[in-house]
């Protein structure tokens, strides 16, 4: 049985294996999984398909539950069904995680290359005769050679991870440098951190950093957004969170990865004598490194790599505010030694900050879909770590007051990441004559209608008859998670209303080409391009044009739960108040939103000239209203599958009574309600017909998830 290079999931049924057999299998299957685990997570080159996988993984969690006495802490599906803590104990780490000396230009490092060659007694070997103590030689750019090795600075969350007979035991945060926290129950639910390594020393402790690659974090804030969630502020904060999380079950299956790059502690076998050369040991036992890491030998080696991941730094997957620079010689190292909280064999050298100075020069009012002022700051322009920087918003008029900004006044930007930029901070100025404190505009700076305070925020009230409001609608109608109208954004949304093209959404509809060709940046190509996909946008499902109404509380979700409930846009419509309260995801400030967007004969109108311009929304099919509110049909009942079932993996079965409410456990007890019987049960079907337990086929299984 070699799972990892020819996988074969031709299994034999479970009790004709003897328990020798089954122990067999069951090495080989941890043995297949690990290693398509480090192909996946770690040389990120995959060799077979997920559905192959899953069907490797789901026979081991079987062969486990029917031979407990085979299970072991350290299977790979272990992973699941981890522990919440109670609290995050503190760890003291085996060697001190020291923190970095950083610097910000080149002349710096250039003096710390230098102090390499002298104080490590490599001297000014390049010939020139230039001595070791000015420093300045920058330019000319070439000191003697120093093995050196560059590495990104990554900006995630550094940790130390610990492993025993190269099984992983524990892991801990950085903490003071001296004692952190004990993470190990989430990084056990962490992909990317391998539970086992391939021939390591008896005992190992490495450093590493966890974070999040930017794409996942788009993603799960996205998600996070639609739930109604706060977004978190950036990828480290993101990392940082889950890691902190007491309950494991939160951080499996989120995107989180993770470079090692120091060694904190060795037993068994010689620490490499190279830096390099412990990267590569690294990657040999099975804990990712960086591709991006390099051997260097001079100033300007580090000058070009320092250059081109700046450059590189925003479309790289991995966050990075500089690189750093060590010494490869490991010996070395230690007779540089450290000092109270750096080494001296090491140095960060950042990127150039996202941070800057700069005049505020105005304070304007934007209007948002919703009739929300904005207060936006206009700023001399600035550039900030390689982009212009002219506008921050300023959110609100609470914000304003609190930063106490005014035109005239110097500012603080901090960009970070791909956010839009903020204003941090005011600059005092001693002896400065200041302007009048920003006051928000007591009529719409659009229509002039006058505007009410709801909270914190101001409104105008004017709905659809605002312009502003009107193009926030237009581009809210059109964006990726509502009818997802290529090619009409906010600028082409803000043309056809300011030329009278458009006076509602149903007016999209009756737009020709000849229409837009007029307009800027239209050619006859893109006009015709969105009239085309206009038109497609004439059957939207019903959840895509509950959303895309733009509804006060209505997200993506709440859309989806509405569509659930309703089935067809006719039913919502006649939906009153208790209708909507009965349902329990809905609080009565979103009943009463939904309802007096629906009561509103401006929003009635509109539904039916879309309806007349031939938009027909898709009612959820025939048999889906009976499943419309099947998130709690299954609710209380707790199901434990045995023997394979022919149309749905465990993990399937498992999903589909999660998604129904109900619980999917292991063992069959008092407690269990179903036992649902696959091909080749193993003795968990006596032990329910035992315990008086209904037992289901396959036919019946699925038609209790049909009708509930
Ligand atoms: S080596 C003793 N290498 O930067 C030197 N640190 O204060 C140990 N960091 O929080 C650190 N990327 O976690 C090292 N390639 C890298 C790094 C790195 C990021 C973090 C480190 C620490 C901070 C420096």
């Amino acid at each position: 049985m070699d799972f990892k290079h020819h996988p074969s999931t031709d299994f034999r049924p479970l009790e004709a294996l003897s328990r020798d057999q089954a122990a067999d299998e069951i090495e080989a299957l941890r043995e297949g999984i690990r290693h398509h685990d480090y192909l996946y997570y770690v040389k990120t080159e995959p060799a077979i398909s997920d559905a192959v996988y899953d069907q490797l993984f789901d026979r081991l969690q079987a062969l486990e539950a029917e031979f407990p006495s085979l299970q072991s802490e350290n299977s790979p599906t272990q992973r699941i069904g981890a522990e919440p803590v109670s609290a995050l104990n503190k760890r003291e780490h085996r060697a001190a995680m020291l923190s970095l000396e950083s610097v910000q230009n080149d002349d710096e490092v250039a003096d710390f290359i230098k102090r390499l060659q002298r104080d490590a007694g490599g001297g000014d070997n390049d010939g020139d005769g230039d001595d070791a103590g000015g420093g300045d030689d920058a330019g000319d750019g070439n000191q003697g050679p120093v093995a050196l090795v560059l590495e990104p600075k990554f900006d995630g969350l550094s940790i130390e991870l610990i492993y025993d007979q190269g099984v992983f035991s524990s892991g801990s945060t950085r903490g003071d440098g001296y004692t952190g926290e004990d993470i190990s129950h989430n990084l056990r639910r962490a992909a990317a951190v391998p539970m086992r390594l391939h021939k390591a020393p008896r005992h190992l402790a490495v450093r590493a950093e966890i974070f999040m690659p930017r794409s996942g974090f788009t993603a799960l804030n996205r998600e996070r957004v639609q739930r109604g969630d706060e977004p978190f502020a950036n990828p480290r904060n993101a990392a940082a969170g889950l890691m902190r999380q007491l309950d494991p079950n939160r951080v499996a299956g989120r995107p989180l990865d993770l470079f090692c790059y120091e060694l904190l502690e060795i037993d068994g076998e010689a620490a490499p004598a190279t830096h390099h050369q412990l990267l590569e040991r690294l990657a040999d036992w099975g804990l990712k490194t960086c591709p991006l890491n390099r051997n260097a030998e001079h100033l300007d080696d580090v000058r070009a790599y320092h250059a081109e991941l700046e450059g590189q730094r925003d479309t790289l997957d991995v966050e990075i505010d500089g690189v750093v620079i060590k010494l490869d010689d490991r010996a070395r190292r230690e007779t540089l030694g450290v000092r109270a909280r750096s080494p001296r064999w090491a140095l960060a050298w950042k990127f150039a900050p996202r941070e800057e100075i700069t005049t505020l020069e105005e304070i304007t009012v934007q209007v948002g879909r919703t009739g929300i002022l904005t207060p936006i700051a206009l700023l001399q322009p600035v550039d900030v770590g390689g982009v212009t920087v002219s506008r921050a918003t300023l959110h609100n008029a609470d914000e304003v007051q609190r930063k106490d900004v005014r035109p005239g006044d110097q500012v603080r930007i901090i960009r970070a990441g791909d956010v839009i930029p903020e204003i941090a901070e005011r600059i005092e100025q001693p002896g400065q004559t200041r302007a009048l404190s920003f006051a928000m505009p007591e009529h719409c700076p659009v229509c002039s209608t006058e505007i009410i305070r709801d909270g914190a925020y101001h409104r105008c009230p004017a709905g659809l008859a605002c312009e502003a409001q009107l193009v926030g609608q237009i581009t809210h109608y059109a964006s990726r998670d509502a009818l997802d109208i290529d090619g009409l954004g906010e600028e082409t949304a803000r043309q056809l209303v300011e030329r009278g093209l458009v006076h509602d959404l149903a007016d999209l509809y009756r737009l020709e080409t000849q229409d837009l060709e007029a307009m800027e940046g239209f050619g006859e190509t893109a006009a015709r391009n969105l009239v085309q996909a206009i038109d497609r946008a004439r059957r939207p499902s019903l959840q895509r044009f509950v959303y895309a109404l733009g509804i006060r509380h209505i997200g993506a979700r709440m859309a989806t739960v509405l569509t659930r409930r309703f089935g067809s846009l006719d039913a919502l419509l006649k939906a009153d108040r208790t209708a909507l309260e009965r349902i329990p995801e809905v609080g009565p400030e979103i009943a009463a939103a939904v309802v007096a967007f629906f009561d509103n004969a401006d929003n009635r109108q509109v539904l039916e000239k879309l309806r007349d311009a031939g938009v027909e929304v898709e009612d959820v099919s025939e048999q889906e209203p009976a499943q419309a509110d099947d998130s709690h049909r299954l609710s209380g009942k707790t199901f434990v599958f045995t023997g394979e079932l022919a149309h749905y993996s465990r993990r399937e079965a498992q999903s589909a009574v999660e998604a129904r409410g109900g619980r999917a456990t292991s063992d069959v007890s008092s407690a269990t309600d179903y036992l649902v019987r696959g091909k080749d049960p193993g003795s968990k079907a006596e032990r329910a017909q035992d315990l008086g337990i209904e037992i289901l086929d396959e036919a019946e299984f699925e038609q209790l998830l049909e009708q509930g």
